[in-house]
C-alpha cells in the first residue's frame, strides 16, 4: 500500500540490535528505516566490539540502518563519524535525548540540549571537516519543554538532515504524557525536517498524531514496536484486524531471536535475562500482561521457559 509517511524504528539500547532488527524486518515488516542504538565511549577513544558487530553491514539485512552516537566530545564524535563512514554509512544520528542521570550529569543526551555552545562547536567542526550527514534525535529539553527552541537558533545554521523529537523532557524520564503543544511549537519554529516520536502504541494514536500534525511525514516508534510487533504493518496497511497467522508468526519471530541470542550469550542466566527483557514488552499483547510476565519470570531454565512461552501462546490462540 502506498502511503505518504515513513515509519522509523526508534532505537532501544539492549533490545533493537541487529538480531532483533533483522528478525523484525523478516517477520513483520512495516518499518522503512531502523536507527541503531547509540555508540557510547567509556573514557577510551575506541569503538567497543559490540557496537562494531551491531553496525557491521554483513550482519544487517534491513533496508536502511542509521548509526547513532551519544557524546558531548568533539573527538568522540569525529571518531564515531569516521568509523561509520568507513563501514559505508553516510549518516550519523546524534543522541540528545537520553534522560538517565548517569548520562545527563555528564552533559550528554538530554543534558546537552541547553549547552548550545558545545553543540555549535561540534556541528561546526564536524560539518566543515568531514562529508558526513548529521541528523539529530532530541527531547524537548532537560528541565523544560522550551529549551529546544533556544537550541534551534544554533541548529538552524546547519544543514541537518532532520531532527527527531521525543516530545518529553529529560527530567520526565518516561513518566507523564508527551507534550503535543510543545511539539507544535517546534514545528512552527524549526526550519528543519522534523520527525515525531513518543507513545505511538496503537494505529488509532498514530492516526490522531498524523491528523494533529499534518506536516509531519516521519514517525518513530520505540517501545510500541516491541510491545506489538505487528503495529508498523497495521499502520502502513491501515488495518484494524491482526493478520490471520498473528501468533504463528510471532512464535517464529520469537524462536529466531531466542536461538540467535542463545547462540551468542553464554549460559542460562544471560539468555533468561535477555528474553525476560523482551517479555517485559511482549506481555502487553496478551490479555493479562502481568500474569503473562510472571509466567516468564518464574521459568528457571530453558525447558520451563519454552513451556511457558508455548502455554502463553496456546491459551491466547484458544481465546482468539
Ligand atoms: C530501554 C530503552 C533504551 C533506549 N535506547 C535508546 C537509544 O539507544 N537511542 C535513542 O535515541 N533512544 C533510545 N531510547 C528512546 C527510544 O528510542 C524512544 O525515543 C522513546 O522510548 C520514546 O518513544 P516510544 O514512546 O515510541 O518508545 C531508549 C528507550 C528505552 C526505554
Amino acid at each position: 500500500m502506498s502511503v505518504d509517511f515513513k515509519l522509523i524504528s526508534s532505537p532501544l539500547q539492549g533490545f533493537t540490535d541487529f538480531r532483533f532488527r533483522n528478525a523484525f524486518h523478516e517477520f513483520f515488516g512495516g518499518i522503512d528505516v531502523f536507527y541503531a542504538p547509540y555508540i557510547r565511549f567509556n573514557g577510551k577513544l575506541e569503538i567497543k566490539s559490540s557496537y562494531q558487530r551491531d553496525l557491521n553491514p554483513d550482519n544487517n539485512q534491513v533496508p536502511e540502518l542509521i548509526p547513532q552516537v551519544m557524546t558531548a566530545s568533539l573527538d568522540e564524535f569525529l571518531l564515531a563519524a569516521n568509523y561509520v563512514k568507513s563501514l559505508g554509512y553516510n549518516e550519523i544520528n546524534w543522541n540528545l535525548g537520553c534522560p538517565y542521570p548517569m548520562v545527563t550529569k555528564r552533559g550528554m543526551g538530554s543534558g546537552l540540549i541547553d549547552n548550545t555552545q558545545q553543540i555549535d562547536h561540534i556541528l561546526d567542526h564536524v560539518l566543515s571537516t568531514t562529508d558526513i550527514t548529521i541528523s539529530m534525535k532530541m527531547r524537548l529539553g532537560y528541565e523544560s519543554t522550551s529549551e529546544i527552541l533556544d537550541t534551534f537558533d544554533i541548529l538552524k545554521k546547519y544543514p541537518l538532515k532532520n531532527i527527531a523529537i521525543h516530545a518529553r523532557t529529560g527530567k520526565q524520564l518516561y513518566k507523564g504524557g508527551v507534550h503535543l503543544d510543545a511539539f507544535q511549537k517546534c514545528i512552527e519554529q524549526s526550519p528543519h525536517l522534523l520527525y515525531y516520536n513518543g507513545d505511538i502504541t496503537t494505529t488509532q494514536i498514530f492516526k490522531d498524531r498524523k491528523l494533529l500534525f499534518p506536516s509531519i511525514k516521519h514517525f518513530m516508534i520505540g517501545r510500541g514496536l516491541i510491545a506489538d510487533p505487528w503495529l508498523p504493518h497495521m499502520i502502513k496497511n491501515d488495518l484494524t484486524d491482526y493478520p490471520e497467522h498473528r501468533w504463528e508468526i510471532f512464535k517464529a519471530f520469537h524462536d529466531q531471536i531466542y536461538t540467535h541470542y542463545a547462540d551468542f550469550l553464554q549460559g542460562p542466566t544471560p539468555i533468561k535475562m535477555k528474553m525476560q527483557g523482551f517479555w517485559g514488552y511482549f506481555s502487553e499483547q496478551f490479555e493479562n500482561p502481568q500474569k503473562t510476565f510472571k509466567k516468564i519470570k518464574k521459568a528457571s531454565n530453558a525447558r520451563s521457559y519454552n513451556a511457558a512461552v508455548s502455554e502463553i501462546l496456546h491459551s491466547t490462540q484458544k481465546l482468539a
